[in-house]
């Protein structure tokens, strides 16, 4: 006999487990479904949070050794403890996926470890090793992610040919680290290995880091990271791959050349495609496009009106955050209320050194709309709060409507650009002018007068630059 829900959600990630939650806090039987013994997704268990967690203590290390002297601090002693690193990588990963755990029992969600597939339209098979449920649901929601896309010839074997896995969970530096792709992942945890030693090499196929980014940001990304120590080979290709147990060879092809370079070990960073293997979405009717995204309608309805699905698994930006957005609003229709996830108002941050964070348009996309535009930069090196901490690298970079005054993007690098852009985000929400943007008192000394700054300029009365 099935076990009936209103409401069986597949995947534990960001989308799923807030989607559960805000379900049982509606009133909905609740059940969320996970193949892994840990909730928390990818995001928690191996992407985000254990990549932010190693950025910042090498970010720390890396600043101690570089700029230790800057603020007169003696520290010609500073060592790495790697295993301690990685501990504690560990030690911030378990505390939030039991705190998730700890979420769905206050909230009442049922959590089920094991593997879903239809059965029909309603129902779910759930396997863990040799036990097997069965689950009845009103709705469905598929939140299963997204996984790493390998490239041909190169499989991961998650020991020297690395997916963002197995490069967050290395038992030592690798002294030489191939990195495939200068996407989001790739320069994070090129940074990361740059920091501990490692000489890393980035080889992207475009002419550009972060393709998706406003491309001024990107630039000085580039510069910033080639100072840092980064290597790179950019519209480059990588054309052939031995890999051995101690080396990994590629050959490389760049402007119709061809080079061997090697590593101990290689990361492959090109992108993510939608996981729905196994789910059985073909005996229910419902079809995937030519890139594995599920179809969804405005109402993130499949071809199965009751099935829905979120976050990584349909088109759209990979983003934790929205998922989350896509899981929440999902439910909160399902109970009648109004909701929406403003697109338009999502931010993107890269947790490099420094940071770069955008939100809304980059200039090529507003340009692109055909309206007439007011763009305005202030730079870091203005910024009084950035010239007493030494971090004057960067700017803020903002994009308005000339007719309406509104702002319709904004775009920094810079320290703390992760924290600074949600003001750009609640501008972006609150349907802001740079005007209004310019108005708004900021503390002095502070990096956020750089956003000020920024509108002031982009009206033409720029008061520090
Ligand atoms: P990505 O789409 O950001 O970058 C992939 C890069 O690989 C692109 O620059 C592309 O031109 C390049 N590329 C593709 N094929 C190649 C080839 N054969 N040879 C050389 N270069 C090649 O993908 P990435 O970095 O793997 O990240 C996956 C997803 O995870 C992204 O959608 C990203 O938004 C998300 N993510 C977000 C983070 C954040 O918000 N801070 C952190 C990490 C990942």
């Amino acid at each position: 006999m099935a076990e009936r829900y209103d409401v069986a959600i597949i995947g534990a990630g960001p989308g799923g487990y807030a989607a559960a939650i805000r379900a049982a806090q509606l009133g909905f039987k609740t059940i969320c479904i996970d193949k892994r013994n840990t909730l928390g997704g990818t995001c928690l268990n191996v992407g985000c949070i254990p990549s932010k967690t190693l950025l910042h203590a090498t970010g720390l290390f890396s600043i101690l050794q570089r700029e230790g002297s800057l603020n007169a601090i003696e520290c010609s002693q500073v060592k790495m403890d790697f295993p301690k690193l990685m501990a504690r990588k560990r030690e911030v990963v378990k505390g939030l996926v039991d705190g998730v755990a700890g979420l769905f029992k206050k909230n009442g969600v049922v959590s089920l470890q094991g593997e879903a597939s239809f059965i029909d339209p309603h129902r779910l098979r759930v396997s863990s090793g040799s036990q097997a449920s069965e689950i009845e649901a009103d709705s469905i929601i598929l939140a299963t992610g997204s996984e790493p896309i390998a490239l041909p010839g190169l499989p991961f074997n998650e020991k020297n040919v690395v997916s963002s896995t197995g490069a967050l969970s290395f038992l030592q530096a690798p002294k030489r680290l191939l990195v495939i792709g200068g996407g989001v992942i790739g320069v994070e945890l090129a940074s990361v290995y740059n920091r501990l030693g490692s000489s890393v090499t980035i080889i992207e196929m475009l002419d550009r880091l972060c393709p998706a980014m406003e491309v001024a940001l990107t630039k000085q990304l580039l510069q910033i990271l080639k100072k840092q120590g980064i290597q790179f080979k950019l519209s480059s290709k990588v054309v052939n791959a031995v890999v051995q147990p101690e080396e990994v060879i590629l050959t490389v092809e760049s402007e119709g050349q061809l080079q061997n370079v090697s590593g101990d070990s290689v990361l492959v960073a090109v992108g993510r495609r939608p996981y729905s293997q196994g789910l059985g979405l073909d005996k229910i009717g419902i079809t995937v496009d030519r890139r594995g995204f599920v179809p969804v309608d405005g109402f993130f309805r499949t071809q199965q009106p009751h099935i829905f699905a979120i976050g990584d698994l349909i088109d759209g930006v990979m983003l934790a955050h929205r998922a989350t957005e896509e899981g929440v609003v999902v439910i909160e229709w399902l109970k009648g209320e109004r909701s929406n996830v403003n697109y338009l108002a999502i931010p993107n941050v890269i947790y490099t050194d420094p940071e770069v964070a955008s939100v809304g348009l980059t200039e090529q996309e507003a340009k692109e709309t055909g309206r007439s535009l007011l763009v305005g930069t202030s730079f870091f090196r203005g910024n009084s709060r950035a010239r007493c901490t030494g971090e004057t690298e960067g700017f803020v970079k903002v994009i308005g409507d000339r007719e309406t005054g509104r702002l319709m993007g904004m775009h920094i690098i810079g320290t703390h650009a992760s924290e600074l852009i949600a003001e750009g985000m609640l501008a972006m929400q609150l349907g802001a002018t740079l005007a209004e943007i310019g108005q708004a008192v900021q503390a002095h000394p502070t990096l956020s007068e750089a956003i000020k700054e920024a509108a002031l300029q982009a009206l033409g009365r720029p008061i520090n630059s």
